[in-house]
């Protein structure tokens, strides 16, 4: 093994930025609500017409089963929209995921004129696909 050349090293360097960029991994990293957000208090129950709404508006980016793979995401650069069944996502508290929703990032639209109601029950829709059902793991 003979070391890398300082020019090798560097041109190792600048591929890896340049792969980031591309990626959108440096351009956007991960997505935090800020931390008012996490106390806000879910005080509706139920889904209501959340899965209509979803049909409608959300599963070509998010999937019809909410993994992130509808026909949408696959001609989307990264951050690919969420998989709403990972940990990642059902790790949230549902304020947070009640603001992620009103506000959006991105390529992922804010959903402000959906009214305060409709953006609840999305997060409790969110909610039921969590696979591991009753046993919600303990937001952060
Ligand atoms: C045009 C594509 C698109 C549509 C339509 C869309 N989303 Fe998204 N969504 C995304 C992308 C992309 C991300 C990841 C954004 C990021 O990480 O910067 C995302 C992220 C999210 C997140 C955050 C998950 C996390 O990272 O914590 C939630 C919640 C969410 N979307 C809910 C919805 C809901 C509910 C709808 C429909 C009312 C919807 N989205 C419609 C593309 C979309």
């Amino acid at each position: 093994m003979h070391a890398l050349s300082p020019w090798a090293r560097r041109a190792v360097a600048w591929g890896a930025i340049g792969l980031g960029l591309a990626t959108g991994a440096w351009a956007q990293g991960q997505w935090w609500a800020p931390l008012e957000a996490k106390a806000l208090a879910n005080a509706v129950s139920g889904v209501g017409n959340a899965r209509n709404l979803v049909d409608a508006n959300c599963m070509p980016c998010h999937g019809d089963s909410g993994r992130g793979d509808g026909p949408a995401a696959l001609a989307l650069p990264p951050p690919k929209p969420a998989d709403w069944t990972s940990d990642r996502v059902q790790q949230q508290t549902d304020g947070e995921i009640f603001w992620k929703i009103t506000h959006g990032r991105g390529v992922m639209p804010a959903w402000k004129h959906l009214s305060e109601r409709e953006r609840w029950e999305l997060v409790n829709y969110i909610r039921s696909l969590n696979p591991r059902g009753a046993s919600l793991p303990q937001p952060r």
